[in-house]
């Protein structure tokens, strides 16, 4: 197949869609990759790099044209809808039910547009979210313990504490992978750390793997009050699937917050667990409310793009194998998780929630594609 690797153009997206190594292994599958000139710039990655994995190097029309399969990392942006085209599969992170303009785009252009974020296996989960969600979780904490610091307008503590000094205390509101990733990376640092969840599936895991390390208290509204006002560092983590975050820190319990103490609030582009949060960028992260410092990046994981693209390329490269060696209606016949990525196809929207949000009709995947053909 030709797989055709384009260079972002959404405004401080650094990350690109398919790395060297992941070049090398399609072009040894038998395929021909052509990377974008640049695309992999902001990662690192250098022409010659994808070059000498046997991918080619072309312009923005070539790949665009003359690729049977287009990767890309963000949603196509406007200036962008005219390359759109029937005969082409289109492999990205999507989010159109909030975007009426792209769906519109997507549906008149004939393309077949796969999301990444709506690939979802059997059990649930969301294998193309995830590693942003690792990433994401990780830095919350590193961002917790930076802006503790007195200079940057924190208490002036250190996180970690030294021999004789009490460590601080990190507060990580819902125990999923963006709370799990925080919890290990404070531990690292050495703080004392406390996990709320609803989940008591998901406490008695974490308990079994982060055994003594933390402690796991099952949420409410009455403890986290508590927690809240004893915490140096409060990691918003929750999700509640398909809703705005609830807001379980109101504006009343930063009054009894520690002064400095710092609110990372992960879950802000679901509209944020904390009343206070707003989004922020990562070129002015935190703003302060109450005496309390609230980081609430939106984006997370565009601050470490070599990581966050060999993450996200890890996790897509099996499903781009597939659709690469049995084309995508053989790669959906297969497997269900792939399927219900699909968005739109020649020119139906075939994803019940995006058709819903624009008030358009769905069309079932398999009416469109004959999967049994595959
Ligand atoms: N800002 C960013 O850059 C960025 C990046 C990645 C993910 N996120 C966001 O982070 C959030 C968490 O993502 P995730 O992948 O960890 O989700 P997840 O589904 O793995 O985990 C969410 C957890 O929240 C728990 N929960 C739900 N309601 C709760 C409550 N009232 N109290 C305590 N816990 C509760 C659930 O039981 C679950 O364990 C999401 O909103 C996601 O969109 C943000």
């Amino acid at each position: 197949m030709r797989i055709g690797v384009a260079r972002e153009v959404k405004t401080d997206e650094y990350r690109v869609a398919l790395t060297p190594a992941g070049a090398r292994e399609l072009v040894q599958g038998g395929h021909d990759v052509l990377v974008e000139a640049g695309a992999g710039e902001g990662s690192s990655f250098a022409d010659d790099d994808y070059v000498r994995a046997g991918a080619r190097i072309g312009s923005v029309e070539d790949v665009w044209a003359d690729s049977e399969l287009l990767l890309k990392v963000k949603e196509p942006i406007e200036s962008e809808y005219g390359r759109l085209r029937e005969g082409l599969v289109l492999f990205t992170y999507l989010h159109i039910a909030a975007d009426a303009p792209l769906t519109h785009a997507l549906v008149d252009s004939g393309i077949a547009a796969v999301a990444y974020e709506t690939v979802e296996t059997d059990d649930r989960r969301l294998p193309l979210l995830a590693p942003m969600s690792e990433i994401a979780g990780r830095i919350a904490a590193q961002a917790g313990a930076y802006f503790l610091e007195k200079p940057l307008g924190g208490r002036g503590l250190l996180l970690g504490g030294v021999p004789g000094v009490a460590p601080g205390r990190v507060l990580v509101i819902g125990g999923g992978i963006v709370g799990y990733n925080a919890a290990i990376i404070a531990i690292g640092l050495g703080a004392q750390v406390t996990i709320l969840d609803r989940s008591i599936d998901r406490m008695r895991y974490l308990d079994d793997i982060l055994s003594g390390r933390v402690s796991t208290v099952m949420s409410s509204a009455l403890q986290i009050e508590s927690s809240v006002a004893d915490a140096d560092v409060v990691i918003g983590a929750v999700l509640v699937p398909g809703a705005r975050a609830p807001k379980l820190v109101t504006r009343a319990m930063l009054g009894a917050m520690k002064k400095g103490a710092v609110i990372v609030d992960v879950a802000i582009d679901q509209g944020g667990c904390v009343e206070t949060a707003h989004p922020t960028t990562h070129t002015d992260p935190v703003y302060e409310v109450d005496g309390v410092t609230h980081y609430c990046v939106a984006n997370m994981p565009g601050a470490v793009p070599i990581t966050s693209t060999n993450a996200l390329t890890n996790a897509t490269l099996p499903y781009v194998e597939a659709i690469a060696e049995h084309g995508l209606a053989g790669a959906v016949a297969r497997d269900q998780a792939l399927a219900r990525g699909v968005n739109v196809l020649d020119g139906k929207i075939t994803y019940e929630a995006v058709a819903e949000a624009h008030d358009l009709d769905h069309t079932p995947l398999e009416d469109v594609l004959p999967l049994a053909a595959a």
